[in-house]
């Protein structure tokens, strides 16, 4: 079995290149833009022809949520013109895509955790651009899965949690909002279920979405006060609403998933997402 992992350099490529050797049966083959450009329909074709992989796991993504509302073309171009062109190669060459999508599908406004077929509204460039690969991919694919996942984090790249650590050292005290409610999602986790997915030899007649975070519902100010904890940062925090720290993109204020469904399809039990943090921090720390 071989798996083609795109942008295998971001969060959750290097994650899933973590845990990899604890798959000897699978060869694993790593790119990222240097190695694949996903925008090149050409590209993908030549490499997926050569290597001919089972599963192609696109983790590639344009992920700079404000500044999409400066570069939409670009936000597209990665997020669905490409999504598009694996669809269509994973097509021809008979391989299983597995898609990384996002809450932010979704406009916020809902109080019920989203079910996979709720309506999308996504509202800011970036969900649009988002909600646009699902819709590449739903137009061309067959035998696809779509993930979405939501407020990823890991030890890798940039995220709320590595942000966090790094101020809060550096200032003692901060704001962050308590108005914006979620779930975080240790992407080691993602990259665990998504092996456990690819384990259990999934066939999906066309394009199947399903919803993955840890469990639990927090804040984001919720979550930097349990991060200080974890991390022994003595940094205060406060409080405040979304309209007093203003940003380029609107982000959704309710984007809670219903799991439902991938738990009992795939017979997974999904960590509490305290007890995903806890276990990223030490291995923060343990780096560090
Ligand atoms: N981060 C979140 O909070 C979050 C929340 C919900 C869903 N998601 C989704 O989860 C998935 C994984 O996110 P992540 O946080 O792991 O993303 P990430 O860390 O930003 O990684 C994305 C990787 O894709 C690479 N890339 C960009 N353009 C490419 C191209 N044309 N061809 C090949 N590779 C390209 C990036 O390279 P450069 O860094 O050089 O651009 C980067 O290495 C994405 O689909 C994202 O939309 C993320």
């Amino acid at each position: 079995m071989t798996i083609l992992v795109t942008g295998s350099n971001g969060q959750l490529g290097n994650e899933l290149r973590l845990l990899a050797p604890a798959y000897p049966g699978y060869r694993f083959i790593f790119t990222d833009v240097a190695e694949l450009d996903i925008t090149s329909e050409p590209d993908v074709e030549m490499l997926v022809k050569a290597e001919n992989p089972d599963f192609i796991i696109n983790c590639a993504a344009y992920t700079a949520v404000d500044k999409a509302e400066q570069e939409p073309n670009l936000a597209f171009l990665i997020n669905a013109t490409a999504v598009g062109n694996l669809a269509r190669v994973a097509v021809r060459h008979n391989a299983m895509l597995i898609h990384i999508s996002t809450d932010y599908v979704f406009d916020g406004t809902g109080c019920k955790p989203y079910m996979e077929d709720d309506p999308t509204n996504p509202i800011s460039l970036y969900a649009k651009s988002k909600h646009a690969g699902e819709q590449q991919l739903q137009s061309y694919g067959s035998n696809a899965l779509i993930v979405r996942t939501s407020w990823l984090y890991s030890e890798f790249g940039n995220n709320f949690v590595k942000t966090m650590m790094k101020y809060g050292k550096e200032r003692g005290h901060l704001n962050v909002v308590f108005d914006q409610t979620g779930t975080p999602t240790y992407a080691r986790d993602l990259a665990k279920t998504i092996m456990h997915i690819i384990q259990n030899k999934p066939v999906s007649k066309g394009v199947e979405v399903f919803h993955y975070s840890n469990e639990g519902v927090t804040s984001w100010y919720d979550f930097a006060k349990t991060i200080m904890e974890f991390s022994g940062i003595p940094c205060s925090i406060s409080p405040i609403e979304t309209r007093d720290y203003p940003l380029p993109a609107t982000r959704p204020f309710f984007s809670v998933f219903n799991k439902s469904k991938i738990k009992q399809h795939f017979q997974i039990e999904i960590p509490y997402w305290r007890d995903s943090l806890k276990e990223c921090i030490q291995r923060l720390e343990q780096v560090n």
